[in-house]
């Protein structure tokens, strides 16, 4: 009775069953790395070995411990009005050595959470990649690899007949093209190799492995749906002059047609072949992988959203000898009247979302999609604690109903959107920055056992989602 009296004074109402949720991942959370049988990904060799590019040399073994809290959490979960949740399957904890056998521990593991969500009304979204290459597969390659592609699809098939049953929505891979970026370009993540051609080989890898993983899934004629999650980050350009114009267009083509024309229009943008063509820098593609990228468009499609590229034509002409980086192609620009986010020094802008919105819509045959990430982090954000002892996020409020609000404008104007997930359901842990910047509904205190507090936005969520608006 009260949420019908609520909801006659909502502003914004969403679309009945949209979903209200958030996304985390598997190595992000569940701590317990080491323990029934998990082997190393990546990031605990790289760790391992230079823990000091760690934000404050925190590493993966310990991340928040969702291992061995995962009832209580799903209990928090309900409190914040959860009415789905995305995590990850861990390769490194269901085939520790990537092939061959089945870790048992980790299918009852996640056995438990997917019964869990499910008996608490929360529907399970599962994700099988998040950056966290098993290092035995890295050791053989990693994406650079056939024999890695072929494994994860092998893996991949495992989830379908382990939890098929139960999980309908399925997720081959979150922001493939950070891998892409942080390791073979960017020197930001391990391997921290700096090489574009090999770039794009891992890139086009993945988008086959992916494909191949969608079409696992239809011939094991799985229930549910299957998608990727995508970071969009539209390109927008300085002005209307044609040469910053075309200056962004090639950046979007390089950082989000790349991924987003093949998972849905089974084809990389032409002018992005183009490009690479001209330098000599296109991938290995074998006979079949065209055709099995045209035949396998995903069912639905994860939009995670934080914030827009900005860019200009280049202004300095490239060295000729300069090693190729897509930055050889336009400038970037920072807005002067833009609004910042100045806890992590990000844009917000969010009217894009709204753009994005329209551009599936208008140019991706308006397919099912989700927020399924958007998110503000905030540094030392526990000088916002209370008297009450917990953390009053207001600005964390004010940034999604800011986002909700063009997200609604979006759907009134057809958009196909069906839910909304937060990154994220509590603090977690985020690679090289490790427990610097807190996105969570619910504060995770590493200094205290993990404790678990919600903030004033876990509160003001549940009731978000109790009256499907606000
Ligand atoms: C998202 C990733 O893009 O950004 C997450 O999917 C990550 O894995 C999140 O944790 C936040 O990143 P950061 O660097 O602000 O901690």
């Amino acid at each position: 009775m009260e949420n019908e009296k609520n909801r006659t004074k909502l502003r914004y109402r969403f679309p009945s069953n949209f979903w209200w949720g958030s996304a985390a991942s598997g190595p992000q959370t569940e701590g317990a790395a080491f323990t029934d049988g998990r082997k190393s990904s990546i990031w605990d060799y790289w760790y391992s070995n230079e823990p000091e590019c760690f934000h404050n040399s925190v590493g993966p073994e310990h991340t928040s411990n969702f291992y061995h809290q995962y009832k209580e959490d799903i209990q928090l979960m309900k409190e914040t009005g959860h009415t789905s949740f995305r995590t990850s399957i861990q390769w490194s904890r269901l085939i520790p050595d990537g092939v061959g056998e089945v870790n048992q521990k980790a299918v009852t593991f996640y056995n438990h959470v997917i019964d869990e969500l499910i008996a608490n009304d929360i529907e399970p979204f599962i994700n099988l990649y998040h950056f966290d290459m098993p290092m035995c597969m890295q050791e053989k390659g990693g994406w650079e690899s056939r024999e890695v592609v072929e494994a994860y699809v092998n893996y991949a098939e495992h989830c379908f007949r382990l939890f098929g049953d139960r999980v309908k929505y399925w997720f081959t891979f979150n922001e493939p093209i950070v891998p892409v970026e942080a390791g073979y370009l960017y020197d930001l993540h391990y391997p921290n190799v700096v090489d574009f051609k090999r770039a794009a080989q891992v890139a086009h890898h993945t988008i086959v492995a992916h494909s191949f993983a969608v079409e696992a899934f239809k011939k094991i004629n799985a229930a549910g749906k299957i998608g990727i999650i995508l970071n969009l980050t539209p390109s927008y350009p300085r002005s209307e002059d044609t040469a910053d114009v075309k200056a962004a267009h090639i950046a979007d083509s390089f950082f989000n047609r790349s991924f987003l024309d093949p998972v849905t229009k089974g084809e990389y943008p032409e002018e992005l072949v183009q490009i690479l063509r001209d330098r000599d820098l296109l991938p290995v593609v074998e006979a079949t992988d065209l055709e099995v990228i045209k035949n396998n468009p995903i069912d639905i499609l994860g939009v995670n959203y934080y914030q827009p590229r900005r860019v200009k034509t280049k202004e300095e002409p490239v060295p000729k000898e300069a090693p190729f980086m897509p930055e050889h192609l336009f400038d970037p620009y920072i807005k002067p009247d833009r609004k910042i986010n100045p806890h992590r020094g990000w844009e917000i802008c969010e009217e894009v979302i709204y753009d994005i919105m329209m551009d599936i819509r208008d140019h991706y045959g308006n397919i099912p999609f989700f927020i399924s990430e958007n998110g503000m982090g905030v540094e030392g954000e526990a000088k916002f604690r209370n008297e009450e002892s917990y953390i009053e996020d207001d600005y964390r409020i004010e940034f999604i109903q800011e986002h909700l609000k063009w997200v609604h404008k979006g759907i009134q104007e057809g958009a196909n959107c069906l839910g909304y997930h937060l990154w994220t359901f509590m603090d977690n842990w985020s690679w090289t920055n490790a427990y610097k910047n807190r996105y969570g509904l619910v504060e995770v205190d590493i200094t205290n056992n993990f404790k678990r507090t919600i903030k004033k936005s876990g509160r003001w969520y549940k009731q978000l989602s109790e009256n499907n608006g606000f």
